[in-house]
């Protein structure tokens, strides 16, 4: 099984990004991990991060006929604002884990929304990098429930 793992605007600067909210860990370190654990549990893991909506949006269409069997999301700022996020997500109907390294909820008004949650199967915030390994985790278990028993 594949899956593919997303990450919006900013997420670039991980490491250096604002340190005390989002950690010293940078994508690359954080993604090369969840590969190997990925890797452990006979999964395949495809990453991608993007500063600019209409890229994500087609990655994540691309996702649909490309035998992804769920997705991790991290779309940065994109979650408070982007309707258009929101629909390619509904659109291509595959589990989706929103992941924020941050607890928005405990955070700025603006940021205690999110418009992709309610076409999420799940939301996991506030735990800093290891967010990424425990929606690997409940990704790949729903995924494992859908699958037809053989
Ligand atoms: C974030 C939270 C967002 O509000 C912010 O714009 C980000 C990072 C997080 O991972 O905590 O870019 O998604």
């Amino acid at each position: 099984m594949k899956i593919l793992v997303l990450n919006g605007p900013n997420l670039n600067l991980l490491g250096t990004r604002e340190p005390g909210i989002y950690g010293r860990e940078t994508l690359a370190q954080i993604m090369q991990r969840l590969t190997e654990i990925a890797a452990l549990q006979g999964m395949t893991l495809e990453a991608f991060q993007s500063n600019h909506e209409g890229e994500l949006i087609d990655r994540i269409h691309q996702a649909s006929h490309d035998n992804v069997a769920g997705l991790i999301f991290n779309p940065g700022a994109y979650t408070h604002t982007s309707v258009a996020l929101r629909d390619a997500i509904a659109g291509v109907a595959l589990p989706t884990v929103e992941v924020h390294l941050s607890n928005i909820h405990a955070r700025e008004e603006f940021r205690q929304k999110s418009l992709i949650a309610p076409v999420s199967t799940g939301q996991i915030c506030g735990f800093g990098a290891l967010g990424y390994e425990l929606a690997l985790t409940a990704l790949i278990s729903h995924c494992r429930k859908e699958q037809p028993a053989t």
